[in-house]
């Protein structure tokens, strides 16, 4: 179901009251399960430990220039005005980045805000999501919860998003499908021309959303983002976050990138309220030419130590092309999470089916030692 066949104009307007209540509500009411892993991921990360390394966030960040633009933005008298001007330098930026035209960019609050918008709104069409299944579910969920279907489809052996069986799964009542390349939470991502051949096909039967949250951390970046295709394919989509290699998760600023009329469509919910001091920290991170790589080395870095653990334990991963590692502990996930955390070692919840898996991110340098530290008495 592409945007180009939405609801009427009139039905959109009248939906848009249960819409906005929706929206409103959708991360405040999520369904059980969602609620229930909300909570523990909250509760997890507000657990006293040495290394949280359970939310995928990027202790790296931010750039000592995003800081500095942050403490100036709170210290220059700018706090008692709306940030209008610097949010116009913000979406012009991000639009010369992407190459597409400031109208065709959405701001919000994380990506997540983006991706409970675009859930909504197409769960309101009543279709199906397609999704990867277990994956990231924060627009699945949102769909549901406006009344659409989820439709899952398991990984492929690689562990990664199965285009062919996602595409084969496409019909008239498909209204989304939803990709995050790379993936959470197995860190791999799918060939680049694949992705572009599935983007260019099936965004003529129906709309595609390709979540890039962790693409600056992945190699051949340039050759693997999707938003190239923006302008010529109408039924895409492309969210990017500043709470990942920017190392800004704390400030909530994520973007779409997407055609100008569907933009405007989803900026009329309120989409993108953004603080003074975000804008900055997110301009100043752009405007830091060096600051992505060098980010990237150092989480590349510290990955290889964990997957070199994982090697001589004899354990099977992901291929990681994240800040995080997904391997196969080849025990219960409840006993692997209660042993780490005896070692203060706070890891990611479990994604099920895959129990015996488990989901660690790269921290800073101390905490990795300490979690590798953990990894070989848990495991060992
Ligand atoms: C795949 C993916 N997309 C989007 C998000 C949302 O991040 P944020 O709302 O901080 O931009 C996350 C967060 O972990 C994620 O893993």
């Amino acid at each position: 179901m592409p945007v180009t066949n939405p609801l009427s104009r009139r039905q959109w307007l009248i939906s848009s009251g249960a819409a906005l209540a929706g929206l409103t509500l959708s991360s405040r009411f999520l369904n059980d399960e969602m609620r229930a892993q909300v909570s523990a991921e909250r509760l997890a990360a507000a657990t006293p430990a040495k290394a949280r390394l359970s939310l995928n966030e990027n202790p790296f960040g931010p750039s000592p220039a995003a800081l500095e633009a942050m403490l100036h933005n709170l210290t220059s008298g700018k706090a008692p005005r709306y940030p209008f001007g610097e949010l116009n330098e913000l979406i012009g930026l991000i639009a010369k980045k992407e190459g597409v035209a400031p109208e065709q960019i959405v701001l919000g609050v994380g990506s997540g805000e983006i991706l409970e918008t675009v859930g909504m709104f197409f769960g309101l069409l009543k279709g199906e999501v397609i999704h990867a299944s277990p994956g990231y579910v924060q627009l699945v969920r949102a769909a549901e919860t406006a009344g659409g279907k989820a439709v899952p489809v398991p990984l492929n052996a690689k562990l990664e998003s199965d285009l062919d069986a996602m595409a084969a799964k496409v019909t008239a009542q498909t209204s989304v499908v939803y990709i995050a390349n790379p993936h959470n939470p197995t860190s791999t991502a799918v060939d680049s021309a694949a992705l572009k051949e599935f983007v260019k096909s099936v965004s003529q039967k129906t709309f595609v959303f390709v979540d890039e949250a962790y693409l600056d951390v992945a190699d051949d970046y340039a050759g693997r983002t999707v938003v190239g295709l923006v302008n010529e394919h109408r039924n895409l989509m492309v969210a990017r976050t500043f709470s990942k290699v920017y190392g800004l998760a704390g400030l909530r600023i994520g973007y779409g990138v997407t055609n100008a009329k569907f933009a405007a469509e989803l900026r009329n919910y309120g989409l993108g309220t953004l603080t003074g001091p975000g804008i900055a920290g997110a301009v100043a991170s752009l405007r830091d030419a060096g600051y992505v790589a060098a980010t990237r080395a150092k989480i590349v870095a510290e990955r290889a130590k964990l997957l070199a653990l994982l090697d001589q334990l004899g354990k099977r991963y992901a291929v990681s092309q994240t800040n995080f590692v997904f391997f196969q502990t080849g025990r219960p996930h409840k006993e692997v999470y209660a042993g780490m955390l005896a070692e203060s070692v706070v890891i990611a919840r479990p994604f099920p089916p895959m129990l015996d898996w488990a989901r660690i991110s790269i921290g800073l340098p101390e905490e990795n030692e300490l979690a590798r530290a953990a990894l070989r008495k848990v495991l060992g």
